[in-house]
């Protein structure tokens, strides 16, 4: 028998504000400044949500949630959507995780204003839990529940315009920070998409510049760590990697991910983006 899964817990980060835990990787999502204010820092603001959203076009903004998680990243989407005062483009989120106890948990009566999740937002997010789908005016949210990156397949090519890439850290989730999980969202992209991920580190800059992205330098945290942005386009890039990042790449300890190919700096070096 395997054993039961150990859940997660709602602990509070050294700044006062609340942050979810996970027990068996002892990971904490959105640490430091709380989910709140880092949703919004790193994921909903430079992907230009707003801004997008109001674009001439029939077509929906489809976000991809990458690791729902407690529906922190999710919900400051969906409230960009809701405070829209005219009915613009709409939103479509669409989230992926594998196992639903940090939202559970965050939607109890004493965490959810903490983690966003009070009134209509919560009342959406208690739907998405029950259904795996919510409906609204502004914007419909789907839940794929499944491990990635195999949960990817079957879905539409040039479907996503923007991707929140949150997993918890390669030591804890080591597949979703390769080439191969990259190359597998990669063709999932619209043209014109942007990926906006916590991560700063070098092998993760590697594997989605060998599966096809644009990459550049991303939000700064809280904490002044930096983060990475990639694009399908390099004008979508605010702060593009240029050569110094391949000077340093042979400085670097931990330069590439575990499935890079033997000749990843030679592929690198030839790419658009560094000519
Ligand atoms: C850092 S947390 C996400 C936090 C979330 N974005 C939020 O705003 O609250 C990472 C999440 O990724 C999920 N996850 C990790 N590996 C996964 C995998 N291989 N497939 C699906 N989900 C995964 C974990 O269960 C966890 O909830």
């Amino acid at each position: 028998m395997s054993p039961a899964p150990l859940g997660c817990e709602v602990v509070i980060t050294r700044s006062g504000a609340p942050a979810m835990r996970d027990r068996a990787t002892g990971e904490l999502m959105h640490p430091v400044v709380g989910p709140q204010v880092e949703a919004e820092r790193l994921y909903v603001s430079p992907a230009r949500l707003t801004e997008r959203l109001t674009e001439r076009t029939a077509d929906p903004l489809v976000v991809f949630d990458v690791g729902l998680g407690a529906g922190s990243n999710a919900i400051a989407a969906w409230r960009v959507a809701q405070a829209m005062p005219t009915a613009p483009r709409r939103l479509e989120l669409v989230s992926f995780e594998r196992d639903l106890s940090a939202l559970g948990l965050a939607l109890e009566p004493e965490h959810a204003t903490a983690f966003g999740l009070g009134g209509t937002a919560g009342d959406a997010a208690r739907a998405l839990l029950a259904t795996h789908r919510h409906d609204c005016a502004r914007c419909s949210w789907r839940l794929i529940v499944g491990e990635l990156p195999g949960a990817f397949a079957g879905l539409a090519h040039g479907s996503a315009d923007v991707v929140f890439w949150d997993p918890f850290s390669p030591r804890a989730n080591p597949e979703l920070w390769t080439v191969a999980a990259f190359s597998a969202l990669r063709p999932l992209c619209r043209e014109g998409a942007t990926l906006h991920t916590y991560s700063g580190a070098t092998a993760t800059r590697t594997a989605l510049l060998l599966a096809g992205f644009w990459v550049g330098w991303g939000a700064t945290t809280e904490s002044g760590k930096q983060t990475t942005q990639a694009a399908t386009r390099a004008r979508d890039l605010d702060r593009p990697l240029d050569r110094g990042f391949i000077d340093r790449l042979g400085r670097s300890s931990a330069p590439f991910p575990a499935d890079a190919p033997a000749d990843a700096l030679c592929r690198i070096r030839a790419l658009p983006q560094f000519c």
